[in-house]
């Protein structure tokens, strides 16, 4: 019997890898990758870097939407894995228990606050905010969920069904009934929602993804009051935010919250297994879990997985040893440093915000030439973030993304390993990149037509 082997696989057919993407998995992809000139094949990835078929270095600013907090292909995480593999464990038991569930728990619940005391194990972030909706709703005996507009929460049918974007959500419905969203950041409207005392759960992300928007000061403190007060559940959905991203190990800590339910993922295995979990307070598994017989309410095949388990040991020893979390912070600071001054140097700057080494730049019609601005926006809502994305990748090989539908906002999650002389040559290329989109290449409206039609 010969042995397969992936080199062999990837060296002979990893050319192919585009057309067979689009004939195997999704042609519409293939369509946007093209169209966006990031159809690239990309054969390696170390830290905060990937390297494309030519040998090309490029600096990776989405970071596989924020799950490679500890870079990619960690070598301490990576030797864990496959020190578990060689270990021959058991792998899922099902009717039985292994050790490293439970210590990666203990792990997690050791570094959140008191009041959160179990952990339920998924597959990905989707899947914790579904246990969060699912669990919220057995302990409260209410079915509402309040959720804040423009949030994201994943897209499976109950996570959409909190999600306040009519781009994801539309098509799909109905979605799941008694779900009312609040503007994000408004206290009053959160209030006269949860006054009623049908609102099992709150689901709000601390730092919303979506465009990169942090809460109003006081928002989160009093919505964690409001929701004690109604005896609504809140639930701080921690996916994108967590393991040191916005320069706290988990963002909720910015503001001293102590939530009833957490949902994870992401990073927390080094971006190798897909994995996520809910932390949650005692009170409310024990009144889901309340008995043998609803022991099993609520579960998943592979999760825990072993080998998830283990890579998020060593993930949270890895933060905790590479000190990711103030470097985030302080990263974050210096990075806001390098590029606050392009507010004042482009009038299409709008804003430059962020926390740790979650960062965004919004863009805005100028004061000056504005009306091309304007006739571009009215082909395509958001696409002078697009203008600046380009020439980031093609001329200064700087992977980043556009934060959101129709947003003119670009959005950065790069690895918390990242250097600052990344900082330095990413802050460098974005004037070099603005500059040039300032000046609206005449090739920009074929391309704004283009992307419009692309649906
Ligand atoms: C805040 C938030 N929650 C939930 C999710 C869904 O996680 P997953 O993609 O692992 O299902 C995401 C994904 O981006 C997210 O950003």
């Amino acid at each position: 019997m010969t042995g397969f082997s992936v080199s062999d696989v990837v060296g002979s057919r990893g050319g192919e890898a585009n057309e067979l993407w689009a004939a195997t998995i999704n042609p519409q992809f293939m369509r946007v990758l093209k169209t966006i000139g990031f159809d690239r094949t990309w054969v390696r990835g170390e830290g905060a870097y990937l390297w494309d078929g030519k040998g090309e270095r490029y600096l990776d600013l989405i970071g596989g939407f924020g799950m490679f907090n500890v870079g990619r292909n960690n070598p301490r995480v990576r030797a864990a894995l496959i020190e578990a593999m060689e270990l021959n464990l058991p792998g899922s038991v099902q009717l039985g228990t292994s050790p490293l569930p439970p210590l990666l728990a203990e792990a997690l619940l050791a570094r959140t606050p008191p009041r959160l005391g179990r952990v339920l194990f998924t597959n990905s972030g989707a899947e914790a905010v579904e246990a969060a909706l699912k669990l919220g709703r057995a302990a409260t005996g209410r079915a509402g969920v309040l959720h804040a507009e423009h949030g994201f929460h994943g897209l499976t049918l109950g996570a959409l069904s909190a999600n306040g974007n009519a781009e994801f959500a539309g098509r799909f419905g109905p979605l799941l009934p008694d779900f009312r969203s609040v503007p994000f950041g408004d206290v009053a409207a959160l209030e006269e929602q949860l006054r009623r005392e049908d609102v099992g759960v709150f689901l709000v992300e601390p730092i919303q993804g979506k465009g990169v928007h942090l809460p109003p000061p006081g928002y989160l403190e009093t919505a964690q009051e409001l929701c004690r007060t109604y005896g609504t559940l809140l639930c701080v959905d921690e996916v994108q935010t967590g393991f040191g991203r916005t320069g706290r190990l988990f963002a909720f800590e910015h503001w001293g919250l102590e939530p009833d339910l957490v949902p994870i993922a992401k990073s927390l295995s080094g971006g190798y297994i897909p994995v996520g979990a809910l932390l949650m307070s005692k009170d409310v598994h024990q009144r889901v879990f309340d008995s043998m017989e609803h022991a099993f309410s609520h579960g998943s095949t592979f999760a825990p997985n072993e080998l998830a388990m283990a890579a998020g040991l060593a993930t949270l020893h890895e933060i905790d040893q590479a000190g990711l979390v103030p470097r985030s912070a302080q990263l974050g600071e210096h990075l806001l440093e390098l590029t606050l001054p392009l507010v004042e140097r482009y009038d299409v700057v709008r804003e430059v915000r962020g926390i740790g080494l979650m960062w965004a730049i919004e863009f805005g019609e100028p004061a000056s030439r504005g009306r091309s601005y304007r006739v571009l926006e009215r082909l395509q809502q958001g696409i002078f973030a697009q203008f600046v994305v380009g020439p980031l990748f093609r001329d200064h090989r700087i992977l980043s993304q556009v934060a959101g539908h129709g947003i003119p906002v670009i959005k950065a999650l790069p690895s918390l390993t990242v250097g600052q002389d990344d900082l330095a040559w990413f802050a460098d290329s974005l004037d070099q990149s603005i500059r040039r989109a300032r000046s609206l290449p005449r090739a920009a409206g074929g391309f704004a037509l283009t992307a419009s039609r692309l649906r």
